[in-house]
Order: structure tokens, then sequence, then C-alpha cells
């Protein structure tokens, strides 16, 4: 597999990450995760904004523009050449030694970046019949905004679900249900659409914004405001959205049925006008 290291284009062999790498000892970085649909890098200003915000975050002094980023990441897509798939990409705050929590300073200590592309279809058969979510306690840290590497607090509310026999983590922080372990999470009630706000609490999410866009256009009512385990196990609908999961059901949480327990008209109506986004994106590239 073809590795970008910095700015070079490399085998993932040659590819050398110090073992004092800020990344690999404390998960100091942040990353990304853009899917590639027919070659185009879907909603790539909104993903690279979303970096250099978190990159502030995080005080990272990123080393390159957005425009020289976006060059090399398309140079990078091109030499690759996988015409769907997903692009992941992470940056460090690079190598410091001696051991130190302190930030190490930007004129000295480089940050590390590397990147992959790799082959991802579209999960069609989740996508028709949905998935089964299950509640697990949000406790993750309060820097949810940022979308850090550091996803144990993510990992470990996945594998709950899936101990419990779940597919997905429904995240419920004092009663409010946030998002799921990698996704927003979005229901409907009387054809409103609800979703958690942005904020310290949730990633603002890339697909977020699209269906926000998507949702005035087909004259759905959205509400951003919390709401609580009990209001969602009475909706009528429950979707999550990911770049990676796209619009995808939840038909049910803990073994209750979400309205139906089959994919709603409104979650049906959005998937629908995503994918039609897409393909009108592929076309104008
Ligand atoms: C915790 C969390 N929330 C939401 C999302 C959705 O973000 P996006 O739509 O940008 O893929 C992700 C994606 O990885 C995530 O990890």
């Amino acid at each position: 597999m073809k590795i970008l290291w910095n700015d070079k284009i490399v085998d993932e062999s040659e590819v050398r990450i110090d073992t004092e790498d800020r990344g690999y000892q404390f998960g100091d970085g942040i990353y990304e995760v853009i899917r590639i649909y027919e070659g185009l890098l879907y909603m790539e200003e909104e993903h690279l904004e979303r970096f250099w915000h978190c990159a502030d975050k995080i005080r990272l002094t990123l080393p390159f523009t957005k425009e020289e980023f976006s060059q090399r990441l398309h140079h990078f897509a091109e030499e690759v050449g996988i015409e769907n798939g997903r692009l992941y990409f992470q940056i460090t705050h690079g190598t410091a030694k001696p051991r130190l929590h302190d930030f190490p300073d930007a004129k000295e200590v480089m940050p590390v970046l590397t990147a992959d592309i790799q082959t991802a279809n579209r999960p069609v058969e989740k996508l028709e019949k949905g998935i089964r979510g299950g509640f697990v306690t949000d406790k993750r840290w309060l820097h949810c905004d940022i979308k850090s590497i550091s996803l144990l607090g993510n990992i470990l509310a996945l594998n709950e679900a899936k101990e419990n026999g779940y597919d997905d983590a429904v995240l419920v922080r004092d009663g409010i249900v946030t998002e799921t372990s990698a996704s927003n999470l979005w229901m409907v009630k009387e054809g409103i659409l609800y979703t958690h706000p942005d904020g310290e609490l949730i990633l603002p999410g890339i697909t977020k914004i699209k269906v926000r866009e998507l949702a005035t256009t087909l004259g759905i009512q959205l509400i951003e405001e919390p709401f609580t385990k009990e209001q969602l196990i009475e909706a009528d609908e429950c979707f999550k959205t990911s770049s990676v999961a796209e619009v995808m059901p939840i038909v049910s949480i803990d073994g209750k049925n979400i309205g139906k327990g089959t994919p709603g008209t409104v979650t049906k109506q959005l998937q629908k006008a995503y994918i039609d986004a897409i393909e009108e994106s592929v076309k104008k590239m």
C-alpha cells in the first residue's frame, strides 16, 4: 500500500514513525476521513476546513496552506488510482525528546503527516435494512468537537454495544442523546427532524452539513436541540450520518423498534437526496 508520508509518497514498508512520536505516545494528533466517489474527494473543502479548525484547537501549526495540502492530496489520489474508496489522513505534533507533556516548539519540531487510500464500497445492504443501536453512557472527554486520533472513548463505547449484541452505540450523556460512536445521530418525530446542536459534546459532521442543506431543500423542518433517550425511543424514525455510513437507518435501540422497525419515509427521502447530491457533484467534476 502507498502511503503519503509528509511530502513523499512511499511504500508502507518505508514509513518510519519514531516511538516518541506524540501521536504514538499521547494520541496527540487529529485526523480526517474523506470519501472518494468516482475519483471525487467528496466535500473536500469542508473536511479541510474542519482539519484546520481542529489543528488550531490543539495548537498545531500546519506546515502547509490549504491549497498546498489539497494539491498534495490530489496528487496522492491520482498516484494511488482508487476511484471509490476512502482517504484517511492524520497529523501529529511530531517527535519531541525527551518525552514531555508540554507542546513542542513549532519552530523545532515538525508535525508528522500520514495518509492512505483504501477501497471502500457503499454499505448498501445496511443502508437498505438499517442497523440496531444500543444505548451506551457517553463517557468521552469534553472536546468531542476535536477530531482527535485519541479514540479510546469511542472504541470502548462501540465495543460495549457490540458485546450487548448491537451494531453501534447510541451515546447518552446525562440523559441526553449526543451521537453514535462514529456518526451523528438524528430522529424524526411527526415529520420534524431533530439532532444534537454542534458544540463540545459532538463532532460537527461534514455529512451533517450536507443533510442540513438537503433538509432545507426538501422542506423538512430541522430543529437542532438536545433530546432525551426516552424521546428517541418514542420517535418515528432514527438514523445516523457519517462520510462512511452516509445516511444509515437505525431501526431499533436496545431491542425496541423505532417507529415500525424499518427505515422511515424521511430517512429514505434524505438517503436518496444524499446519493443524488453525490452524483451531481461527480457530474460537475
Ligand atoms: C464521533 C463522530 N461523530 C460524527 C462523525 C461524522 O462525521 P463526518 O460526517 O464528518 O464523517 C464521525 C466521523 O468519523 C465521528 O467519529
